[in-house]
C-alpha cells in the first residue's frame, strides 16, 4: 500500500468545544488508484486531505493515529522531512485556487520556483518543465507569461493541476478541483485525473458529487460528520450501498437516478463539537434502532468497511 492511515483522529480546538473533524479514520490505498471520498459540507473531507500533508489550520492538530506513507509515518516526521514530502512525493490541488497563486507572480516563475527548490536544474531547464507541464494540462505554453488575473477559472485551476504534478508525486490530491467550472473543462480536468492514475500515481479525489465519484474511480470512501461511514469498490458501493448514509447520497443524486424520484437527505449534519451520542447519522437515519445509541462498530462486509450497526451484530 502507498499510503495506509490508522485511525486517525484530528481536532480543532474551539471557543464551542472540540470539533472532532476526522474521527478515528482508518483508510488506505495504493499506486494506481483512483479514490474519492464524498459526503456533504462539513463532513471532514479537506481536513482528512490537509492531515494528510499536515498543513492542518490553526486550531487544529492530529490527536492520534498514524499516516503510514510509502513505510513514513507522516504524523511523527520532522518538519523538515515533511516539506521534501510535500510536493515532491505528494501533490495537491486545494478547494481554492486563488489562496494558493500570488497574483504579483507570473506563473512561469512560481513554477520555476517551486522546482527549482526541489531539483537541480537551470532556470532553462525548469522552464521547459514548467511549458511541459503547462502543455500537459492542455495550457498553451506561453501562458508562463501571464499574471494569474489574466486566466479564467479553469485555466487557474489547470495550472495549480501542473503546479501539483511537475515534481512528479506518487500520490495528487484534488479537493474539488472542477467545483466552479463548467462541464466541458470539468471533464478535462477529471481525464487528466485518469490520465494520472493509468500512469501509476495514487488520486485522492474529494468531492461532494457523488456522482462525477461513482462515474471514475476505483474506490468510493463515503464520509460523514468526521467518521469514514463506508470504504470499497467503487461498483459495488453504487449499486449495492450498504450503509444508510450512501443509500441516501445516492438517492439525492439526480445524474444516478433518471428515472426515479430524487430524495434529498432530511435534516442536516451535526454540529461536530457537539455530535449525538451513538451513530452520528441516528438522527437523519430511517434504519435508526435502540442500538444505534452506541457507536456503531467498522466491519468488514464483501470486502467492504462499513461503521453501521445493520451489520454489526450478527442473529
Ligand atoms: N480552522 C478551523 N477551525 C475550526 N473548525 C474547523 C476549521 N476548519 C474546519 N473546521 C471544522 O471541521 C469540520 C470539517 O470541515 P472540512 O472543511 O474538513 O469539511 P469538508 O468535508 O471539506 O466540507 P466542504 O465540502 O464544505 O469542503 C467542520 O465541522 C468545520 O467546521
Ligand atoms: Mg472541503
Amino acid at each position: 500500500m502507498l499510503i495506509e492511515i490508522r485511525d486517525l483522529e484530528t481536532q480543532f480546538k474551539t471557543r464551542n468545544g472540540i470539533v472532532r473533524a476526522v474521527d478515528r479514520v482508518s483508510v488506505d490505498f495504493d499506486v494506481g488508484e483512483f479514490v474519492s471520498f464524498v459526503g456533504e459540507s462539513g463532513c471532514g473531507k479537506t481536513t482528512l486531505a490537509f492531515s494528510v500533508i499536515r498543513l492542518i489550520p490553526f486550531p487544529g492538530r492530529i490527536t492520534a493515529g498514524q499516516i503510514l506513507f510509502d513505510g513514513r509515518d507522516l504524523t511523527r516526521i520532522s518538519e523538515n522531512e515533511m516539506r521534501t514530502i510535500r510536493g515532491k512525493e505528494i501533490g495537491m490541488v486545494f478547494q481554492d485556487p486563488m489562496t494558493s497563486l500570488d497574483p504579483l507572480e507570473k506563473i512561469g516563475d512560481l513554477m520555476i520556483e517551486t522546482i527549482l527548490t526541489h531539483k537541480k536544474l537551470s532556470k532553462d531547464e525548469a522552464k521547459e518543465i514548467a511549458g511541459d507541464m503547462l502543455e500537459k494540462v492542455g495550457l498553451p505554453r506561453n501562458r508562463l507569461e501571464y499574471y494569474p488575473h489574466q486566466l479564467s477559472g479553469g485555466q487557474r485551476q489547470r495550472v495549480m493541476i501542473a503546479m501539483a504534478i511537475m515534481l512528479n508525486p506518487k500520490l495528487l490530491i484534488a479537493d474539488e478541483p472542477t467545483t466552479a467550472l463548467d462541464v466541458i473543462i470539468q471533464e478535462k480536468i477529471m481525464n487528466l485525473l485518469d490520465e494520472l492514475r493509468n500512469e501509476g500515481k495514487a488520486v485522492m479525489f474529494i468531492t461532494h458529487d457523488f456522482a462525477l465519484a461513482a462515474e471514475r474511480s476505483d474506490r468510493i470512501a463515503v464520509m460523514y460528520a468526521g467518521w469514514l461511514m463506508e470504504y470499497g469498490d467503487s461498483m459495488k458501493l453504487v449499486n449495492e450501498p450498504l450503509h444508510p448514509y450512501s443509500k441516501a447520497l445516492i438517492q439525492s443524486v439526480p445524474d444516478l437516478w433518471v428515472d426515479r424520484e430524487i430524495k434529498p437527505i432530511p435534516g442536516s449534519p451535526p454540529d461536530l463539537s457537539n455530535p449525538p451520542e451513538g451513530c452520528r447519522f441516528r438522527p437523519r437515519c430511517s434504519f435508526a434502532k435502540e442500538v444505534c445509541r452506541r457507536e456503531p462498530p467498522e466491519v468488514n462486509v464483501d470486502g467492504r468497511t462499513v461503521k453501521c450497526w445493520l451489520y454489526g451484530v450478527k442473529g
